[in-house]
C-alpha cells in the first residue's frame, strides 16, 4: 500500500528511483512522483496520476539529481490526481516528503499550519508533513530534529522518507507501521518500503524498527529513537533471489507465481517432516509439546484470501488433532472487544507480514495476555516481529496483488501444524504416515494439474462471457470455493458468489439460470453423494456447470469437468484450489483485465 524509494550517492537518482517504483507498484498504482536535488541543493519534482510508466515519461533528460525520493501511491485521503500524488512540499518547496500510512489528526493539523499561513495544495494527510516539518526547519536545525520534532505531534502510522533542499547531502527516514528498509551500498545508500527495489543493487539491508529512524548519507546511517537515543542495527544479507523480481519469461507475475507453485511447497515443507515418528518439526513455535497439550481451542485470523487459508487450516487443524479450530477474518475480530482466553492458540495469517488489521488484531491479543502465532512470508515483517513464534511460509516474493502461492503454502504450513498436532494427541503413526506421504506428493500433482492449463485457459475463456458465477463446495471444499470467488472477482471483475453446496437450496438456488454457470467442488471423499445431488439440483434448473473433480460426473450432471488428481481426503482441498487459481487467471486474460494490478487493490493492506 503505497511504496516508497530513495537514493543518495555518487551516481543520478533519477534512474534508480523510476526502476524502484516500478517494482514497488504493486503495492499502489493509481499517481507517482519523485523530487531530486543536486549537491548545490534546489529541489526538482515531478508527479502524475498514472503508473510509473507515465511518470517516467512526464520526467525530462535534464531532471538530475545525487539525492531524491519517490513515491508511488495509493490512495486514502484524496482521489488520484496530480495533486494529490507524492511528493508534497512546502509552500518554501524546500521541505519534500514521501508517505506510506495514515496520519490519524491531518485535519487538526492542517488546521492548527492554515493558521500560521501555510498553504494546503492537496487533499492529502501527507501535505501536512511537508509544512509540519518545515516549521521545525529554522535556521541551523539539522533535518534529524526537525523530523522529530514534527512526528511528536503526529499521531497515525507512518513510513517517509524526507528530502531538504538545504540539506541535500543527507535524507531522513522514519518508520511506525509502515515498513521503511535501507539498502547498503558502496558510498551509495538505497532505502524502499521494501527489499524487491533493492535487491538489483545491494544484498545487505536494514530493517527499521517501528518508532525509528534513520539519517542516511552516500557514505552510511545512522538510526535513532523519536526521542534521539542511538539505536546500533547491522545490516543483514538478503537471500531471496533476483529472478524473484521478474516475470521469468511469463506473461504476468501471477502466472509465474501460480507455475513456481511445486517448488514453494517443497520450500515450505523442507526439513519439516518426520518420517520416522510421522510427524512434523516446527522449530519456530516456540512451543513445548507440554504446553501444545494445555491448548483447548485455535483461532485463526487473517484477511481475505489469508482467512481463507486459513478457514482450510482450521479443518485440518480439527480433523487431524481434534481440537475446535475457528477461522475470523482479523478485520472483524479487532473491532468486537474480544475474549481472550489463556487456553486458546491464537494464530495470525499474513503474506505481507503488514495487513493492519491482522497486526491490530494481533496486538490487541497480546494486550489481553494471549499467546498469538504467525504464518506469514515476510521474514522479518511488523506481524512476524510481533507474534510469539510462528511458521515461515518460504514462499518466495509474491508481487501479484492477487496471492496464489502464498495461500497455498500457508495450507501447507496448516497441514504441517495439524500434523504436529494430532500426532501430540491421538493422530495414530499410520494416520500420520498417511499425512506426510501425501505431504510430500503434492509438489508433484500440483505440476500435473499445472500441466492441464490448455484445458482450463479454454474453459475460462468461455465461462468469462457469464454474468456471474456461483462457487459450491461442501465442508472442505466450501473454503474452496471462497477462495476461487475471491480470485476470480479479484482479478476478473466478474461477479462470483461462494455457498456451502448445502445451502444452495435454502436461498441461493433462485439465482441459478443458464447466464450464471456453477463451479462446483466435487471431491471424491465421503460427500460425494450428497454433491452429486446438488449437481442435479443445479442442471434440474438449466444451469450450467464446470466440476472440479477427481473423476468425471456423469454427462448429465456437469458440462465440463476439469479433473484433479487424488491425495488423501484432508488435503484435497489444496489441490482443488489450483485450477481455481488458473481459472481465475485466464478469464482475467480473456477479458483484457490488468492482471497484476486489479482496479482498486493494493498488495498490502497496511490502512484500516
Ligand atoms: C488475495 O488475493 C488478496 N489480494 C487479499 O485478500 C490478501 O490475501 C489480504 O489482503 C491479506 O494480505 P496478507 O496475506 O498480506 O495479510
Amino acid at each position: 500500500m503505497c511504496g516508497i524509494v530513495a537514493y543518495i550517492g555518487p551516481k543520478d537518482a533519477t534512474p534508480f528511483l523510476l526502476e524502484g517504483l516500478q517494482r514497488l507498484e504493486y503495492r499502489g498504482y493509481d499517481s507517482a512522483g519523485v523530487a531530486v536535488s543536486g549537491r548545490t541543493g534546489g529541489l526538482k519534482t515531478r508527479k502524475v496520476k498514472g503508473r510509473v510508466a507515465d511518470l517516467a515519461a512526464a520526467v525530462p533528460a535534464r531532471f538530475k539529481g545525487t539525492t531524491g525520493i519517490g513515491h508511488t501511491r495509493w490512495a486514502t485521503h484524496g482521489v488520484p490526481s496530480d495533486a494529490n500524488a507524492h511528493p508534497h512540499l512546502d509552500n518554501a518547496e524546500r521541505i519534500a516528503v514521501v508517505h506510506n500510512g495514515i496520519i490519524e489528526n491531518a485535519d487538526e493539523l492542517r488546521a492548527k499550519l492554515t493558521a500560521d499561513g501555510a498553504v494546503f495544495l492537496s487533499e492529502t494527510d501527507t501535505e501536512v508533513l511537508a509544512h509540519l516539518i518545515a516549521a521545525h526547519a529554522t535556521e541551523g536545525t539539522d533535518l534529524e530534529d526537525a523530523v522529530r520534532a514534527a512526528l511528536g505531534k503526529v499521531v497515525g502510522t507512518y513510513g517517509i522518507a524526507v528530502l531538504d533542499a538545504e540539506q541535500p547531502d543527507r535524507i531522513v527516514v522514519a518508520r511506525n507501521g509502515s515498513p521503511i528498509v535501507l539498502g547498503v551500498g558502496e558510498k551509495e545508500m538505497f532505502v524502499a518500503s521494501d527489499v524487491s527495489a533493492l535487491v538489483r543493487y545491494t544484498r545487505q539491508v536494514v530493517h527499521l524498527e517501528d518508532g525509528e529512524l534513520a539519517t542516511v548519507r552516500a557514505d552510511g546511517f545512522r538510526t535513532f529513537t523519536e526521542d534521539a537515543r542511538t539505536t546500533h542495527r547491522q545490516p543483514s544479507t538478503v537471500d531471496w533471489e533476483i529472478d524473484s523480481y521478474d516475470t521469468a519469461g511469463y506473461e504476468h507475475f501471477l502466472l509465474k507465481e501460480i507455475h513456481e507453485q511445486p517448488g514453494s511447497v517443497e520450500r515450505t515443507l523442507s526439513g519439516r517432516l518426520d518420517e520416522r515418528f510421522a510427524t512434523a518439526h516446527l522449530g519456530g513455535l516456540n512451543l513445548d509439546a507440554r504446553e501444545l497439550r494445555e491448548i483447548r481451542r485455535v483461532k485463526i485470523l487473517g484477511c481475505g484470501s489469508a482467512y481463507y487459508a486459513g478457514e482450510m487450516g482450521a479443518q485440518l487443524i480439527e480433523e487431524l488433532s481434534r481440537i475446535p479450530a475457528h477461522s475470523e477474518p482479523a478485520s472483524e475480530f479487532r473491532y468486537r472487544n474480544p475474549v481472550i482466553e489463556a487456553d486458546t492458540l491464537y494464530v495470525a495469517v499474513s503474506q505481507s507480514g503488514e495487513t493492519y488489521d491482522t497486526l491490530a488484531a494481533v496486538q490487541e491479543i497480546k494486550r489481553k495476555g494471549g499467546r498469538v502465532l504467525g504464518v506469514v512470508n515476510t521474514v522479518g515483517s511488523a506481524i512476524a516481529r510481533e507474534c510469539d513464534g510462528g511458521i515461515y511460509l518460504h514462499a518466495g516474493p509474491e508481487i501479484s496483488v492477487a496471492s496464489t502461492k502464498a495461500f497455498t503454502s500457508t495450507v501447507v504450513a496448516f497441514a504441517l501444524l495439524a500434523l504436529h498436532f494430532g500426532r501430540i494427541h491421538d493422530l495414530s503413526p499410520a494416520d500420520g504416515r498417511r499425512i506426510v506421504a501425501g505431504l510430500k506428493a503434492l509438489p508433484g500433482q500440483i505440476r500435473e494439474i499445472l500441466e492441464n492449463d490448455g484445458q482450463i485457459a479454454e474453459l475460462a475463456a468461455e465461462y468469462a462471457k457469464c454474468e456471474g458465477m456461483m462457487f459450491i463446495g461442501r465442508v472442505r471444499g466450501f473454503p474452496v470455493a471462497r477462495e476461487g470467488a475471491q480470485k476470480l472477482k479479484e482479478i476478473s471483475y466478474v461477479h462470483a458468489e461462494a455457498y456451502p453446496a448445502s445451502e444452495l437450496k435454502h436461498g441461493p438456488l433462485a439465482l441459478i439460470n443458464p447466464e450464471l454457470p456453477t463451479v462446483a467442488l466435487v471431491p471424491d471423499d465421503e460427500l460425494l453423494d450428497k454433491n452429486l445431488t446438488t449437481l442435479g439440483e443445479i442442471k434440474a434448473r438449466s444451469g450450467r456447470v464446470l466440476a472440479i473433480a477427481h473423476r468425471t460426473p456423469e454427462t448429465k450432471l456437469a458440462d465440463h469437468c476439469v479433473l484433479v488428481p487424488k491425495s488423501e481426503p484432508e488435503l484435497d482441498p489444496l489441490l482443488l484450489n489450483i485450477p481455481l487459481q488458473l481459472f481465475a487467471y485466464h478469464a482475467a486474460v480473456a477479458l483484457g483485465r490488468d492482471v497484476d494490478k486489479p482496479r482498486n487493490l493494493a498488495k498490502s493492506v497496511t490502512v484500516e
